[in-house]
């Protein structure tokens, strides 16, 4: 449950409210970097999934890197203190005006998606007499057994460079001026809970190494993407994921030589538990049907359940102080104009109250990154306890 004596003067808080917990978070960064230390990989921070300026600050003063996936991510890592050294830009889809504005900002590796985008990569370093390191994203054909939406390594997903197309893409890379090979990433989605799919991700890696290697290239820098799952029914009970499974299984599926630097590229697993989206009841609503609550926190800001189902635990922390008075089920829904605005259909809760805060727990990642100004509602407020 949801700790309120966190939050001083709780009347006045305005909802809805991101709150996130930063004790939580340097433990499980903490956490991160002991697994990291102990299995010798290195850590770029996945930006997609928490961009406040607070929390960047925090994980970069671990010494992580930045997977970035826009000019503007670039920019942003930067000046939150991720050194220049360690941001990666990748995405498939950068403009010419991004691939620009990362040069700027001195973005070191490129993180190379197509065959075209060699290209394009190629003449803008010309023009700019620059050089530019890059990792070929390979789509390795894994499929992860996570949500359809966020699985990333399969032939059906837009994502990489098809495993037909290597040699292709090797072959540019000998011929175009102005790019250098550094190696290869491959990312096979998100919300992992099974270890055997990114031991699966190695052994396929493996190969692609071979590849790159027999075309006489060096590939010294191999990046395995994010995708590490938290307990998203019982975020008390594991607040900090398993870091040290997943380094395990890379470590003993991935063929290390002397002098490869390993990187993995964790969002959601380190920040999603320190975040807890605070909101208000707004109203009871009985229909025949079901039971409504209607909340001020509303899928503009949590998108997540509307967009892929998403289940988070809901906690109504207002009627634990009023003694037992029973439970009933609700549909806890928000108060955009979509029948989709809802955070969960069923939920058993204690008998609740017009003005109730209620917590929605694990939204620190892709909560407020995704969330906009539909129906023009305001963004959610911030604050670090
Ligand atoms: N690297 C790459 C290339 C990625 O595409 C992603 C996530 C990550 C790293 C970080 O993955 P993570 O460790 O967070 O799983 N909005 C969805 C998740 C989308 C993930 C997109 N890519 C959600 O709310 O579940």
């Amino acid at each position: 449950m949801f700790n309120l004596e966190k939050i001083p003067g709780i009347d006045a808080l305005r909802t809805p409210c991101y709150v996130y917990d930063m004790g939580l978070l340097d433990s499980t960064i903490n956490a991160l970097r002991d697994s990291s230390v102990k299995y010798g990989i290195n850590v770029n921070y996945a930006l997609k999934a928490n961009s406040e300026p607070e929390i960047l600050r925090k994980i970069a003063s671990y010494g992580f890197g930045a997977d970035c996936v826009s000019g503007n991510e670039v920019s942003r890592a930067i000046e939150c203190g991720f050194p220049k050294s360690g941001v990666f830009y990748a995405g498939v889809g950068k403009t010419d005006r991004e691939i620009v504005q990362a040069l700027e900002c001195g973005s070191p590796f490129f993180v190379v998606e197509s065959l075209q985008e060699l290209e394009v990569l190629s003449s803008i370093a010309c023009s700019r007499a620059a050089e530019i390191n890059v990792l070929l994203r390979i789509n390795p054909e894994i499929d992860a057994h996570t949500h359809k939406f966020i699985t990333t390594g399969t032939s059906a997903n837009k994502f990489g460079i098809s495993v037909n197309d290597l040699d292709a893409a090797l072959n540019l890379l000998g011929r175009l001026p102005g790019l250098r090979m550094q190696g290869l990433h491959s990312h096979i989605g998100s919300q992992i809970t099974g270890m055997e799919f990114f031991s699966a991700q190695c052994e396929r890696m493996n190969l692609f190494i071979e590849k790159v290697r027999s075309a006489g290239f060096e590939c010294s820098m191999v990046s395995l993407g994010g995708g590490l799952g938290v307990d998203y029914d019982c975020p008390d009970t594991h607040p900090a994921p398993d870091f040290d499974g997943w380094f395990s299984a890379i470590d003993s599926s991935l063929n290390r030589t002397p002098g490869m630097k390993v990187f993995v590229e964790p969002g959601r697993s380190l920040v999603a538990q320190c975040g807890t989206l605070l909101s208000r009841v707004l109203f009871v609503k009985h229909n025949p049907a079901r039971n409504f609550l209607v909340l001020d926190a509303g899928m503009n800001n949590l998108m997540r359940p509307a967009l892929y189902g998403a289940r988070h635990s809901i906690e109504n922390l207002s009627a634990s102080g009023r003694g037992e008075s029973g439970f009933e089920k609700y549909d806890v829904v928000g108060p955009v104009c979509e029948s989709s605005d809802v955070f969960a259909g069923d939920c058993s809760l204690p008998v609740s109250l017009r003005g109730d805060i209620v917590a929605i727990r694990s939204a620190g990642a892709y909560g407020a990154t995704m969330s906009s100004r539909y129906n023009l509602k305001d963004l959610a407020e911030t604050l670090y306890v």
